[in-house]
């Protein structure tokens, strides 16, 4: 999704934009520009990556500018349709994100009151209602330009003749960065991370005024104080350190996100799992509420803690509830959210809390939008998540509801300690099969010479399945599908052929054996079988062409190794294809437009 940034304070503003639209480039964009503050404003921009920007640019030395990378909705890629957006006067400069609902009735008018337009974007009218109702006061004119604009915005504003940025938002994040002598705005907190850990959320309808000398917000035209969060996150969590690819460092990662994540919940003394939220006896149903590989750890979550608490749980796509009439009674609405900020989740969120839902968020991001929303949220701890295909973050999410599963679970005590001790081995677990990532590289060799996988898994590890494809088809754009093993005959099966290879998930679980079935019949259809499987299942291999090994764990935390698994299968399978894995085509990190 677009990215935001704008600078003011006492260094030359150029290269701290480019420095922060760079750490955006996670976010997805096909275009970028900056627009720097002085006598006028001057704006470079165009549809090529952010180096190349940087080479066309030449030195500034003003103290202020604004930034973007643009991620299309309304017109192509190209030149004229990338921010920053100017008014006919050239001394406005504006960058955005979100839709403006009404654009085409507010470009018409402004057209007719002499407006000339330059781009297919929505956003362009913003800096020309601006340019309408500037009288020297640029807060003024901002406050004045939204009351005619209906949509989700989040964008800042430079005028040459006004001393620092006004910046508003609706429906879209924004964040004030607060720093020494020195202010920032961004729409992620990585951007802002060199300069300052210290942020500020703005919420819907306020208004920023940034200067070198300080932020103020305003509500209703009255300044109001917002909180100042301190963000625990290091620049160099946020950095490769090393790495090829932010993917392979966040895999990396996981045995200490899983600490992470765990810590503070399980005691060490008697593994025993208290989260600080109860179960409400009130409470009839859940419904998780996710997109994307949120969704599909939601789907685990729902059998995990259907079997261990007895409380029935659905699982819907947020997009899809927001036009459902799914039936909410006393149901508990849990979203889950590696960003906070999917706006299709929040807008469930909204849904839910309407009908008077008891919500909670989980989530990684400290003071997204989705923790202002929620009654309650659970924090993942899984660090900054740069590369746009999740890893870390769906690991971290599967632990936080296993936590959930247990600390809320009505079985016997013993088996409650037991799986509470075997949750804090997983760490190891996963850094044994990450010790062996090179055997697993051979297999991404293998399977990047195919252009159609399937995927297949039952129970548990079916919603891993198809978080696998997810995890290929991302990143590789290899075709990929996950499905269930006892459905691939209701249709798929016609495209089995030996050019089909087909990922399956063999768990060690009461499933075991109606795969190994299901193995026998897409052999059958000569389509190559390369099985995740346990160490020690000599069993699997009468059955399979190929095995990649995972370490034995209980059925229950089958899916965290098994996705660990899959997700090094997918990258070394982009690697092989020369993929630019961190930031696949068309996709956006945080997706913030329905
Ligand atoms: C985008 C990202 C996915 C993510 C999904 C939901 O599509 O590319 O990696 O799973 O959004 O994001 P969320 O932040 O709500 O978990």
């Amino acid at each position: 999704m677009c990215g935001i940034v704008g600078y003011v304070g006492h260094r030359a503003a150029q290269p701290v934009l480019v420095n922060c639209l760079k750490r955006l480039e996670y976010r997805g964009y096909d275009s970028c520009g900056i627009a720097l503050l002085g006598k006028d404003v001057e704006i470079y921009k165009d549809a090529i990556r952010i180096e190349a920007l940087e080479k066309k640019l030449r030195p500034h030395i003003n103290k202020a500018g604004i930034g973007h990378t643009r991620w299309a909705t309304h017109g192509k890629p190209s030149q004229g349709n990338a921010h920053p957006h100017a008014d006919c006067t050239g001394k406005i400069a504006v960058v955005h994100n979100g839709v403006i609902d009404n654009y085409l009735a507010l470009r018409e008018k402004l057209t007719q009151e002499g407006h000339k337009f330059r781009s297919d974007t929505d956003t362009e009218v913003i800096p020309h209602l601006i340019e309408k109702y500037f009288q020297g006061d640029l807060q003024e004119a901002v406050s004045k330009a939204i009351g005619d604009m209906s949509g989700s915005y989040a964008f800042v504003a430079i005028h040459s003749d006004w001393d620092g940025m006004v910046v508003a938002r609706n429906e879209s994040p924004l964040i004030l960065g607060v720093g020494d002598k020195e202010n920032l705005v961004a729409s992620d907190v990585p951007a802002v991370l060199d300069y300052t850990d210290r942020v500020i959320y703005l919420e819907d309808g306020d208004i920023g005024v940034v200067t070198g000398d300080g932020v103020r917000c305003f509500r209703n035209g009255k300044q109001i104080d917002r909180e100042v969060h301190r963000i625990p996150w290091s620049i160099e969590e946020a950095q490769k350190g090393g790495y090829a690819h932010f993917m392979i460092k966040e895999i990396h990662e996981q045995p200490r996100v899983i600490r992470n994540t765990y810590k503070g919940y399980i005691s060490a003394l008697e593994p025993v799992v208290n989260l600080g939220i109860r179960k409400d006896a009130g409470i009839n149903d859940i419904l998780f509420i996710a997109c994307g590989t949120s969704y599909y750890a939601a789907l685990v979550g729902q059998q995990v803690i259907q079997s261990l608490t007895q409380i029935p749980v659905r699982v819907e796509i947020a997009s899809e509830f927001n036009y459902s009439d799914t039936v909410l009674g006393r149901t508990w609405v849990i979203v889950i959210t590696q960003s906070g900020e999917t706006a299709d989740v929040m807008r469930a969120l909204k849904k839910a809390k309407e009908v008077g839902c008891r919500t909670l968020a989980i989530t990684n991001v400290v003071g997204s939008s989705a923790t202002r929303l929620a009654d309650e949220t659970l924090y993942i701890t899984a660090g900054p998540e740069i590369c746009v295909a999740a890893t870390k973050s769906f690991i971290a999410q599967l632990t936080m509801l296993y936590l959930m599963g247990l600390a809320w679970a009505s079985g016997d005590i013993r088996s409650r300690v037991s799986m509470a001790t075997e949750l804090r081995q997983l760490p190891d677990k996963v850094q044994q099969l990450i010790d062996r990532e090179e055997e697993i590289a051979a297999f991404g060799k293998y399977l990047a010479k195919y252009e159609n996988v399937f995927f297949v898994g039952r129970g548990l590890n079916y919603p891993v399945a198809l978080e696998g494809a997810l995890k290929l088809k991302e990143i590789s754009y290899i075709h990929a599908e996950g499905y269930p093993a006892g459905e691939l005959k209701h249709g798929p099966f016609a495209l089995l052929t030996p050019k089909t290879p087909v990922v399956a998930i063999a768990a060690r679980d009461n499933t075991y054996d109606t795969l190994m079935a299901n193995i026998k019949e897409i052999k059958a259809r000569e389509s190559p079988v390369l099985a995740i499987a346990e160490e020690g299942d000599i069993e699997i291999e009468k059955y399979v062409d190929f095995a990649v090994r995972v370490p034995k764990v209980s059925p229950i935390f089958s899916p965290i190794v098994n996705a660990v698994a899959l997700q090094l299968l997918a990258y070394y399978t982009a690697k092989e294809r020369g993929c630019s894995i961190d930031t696949p085509r068309n996709l956006a990190k945080s997706v913030t437009v329905e």
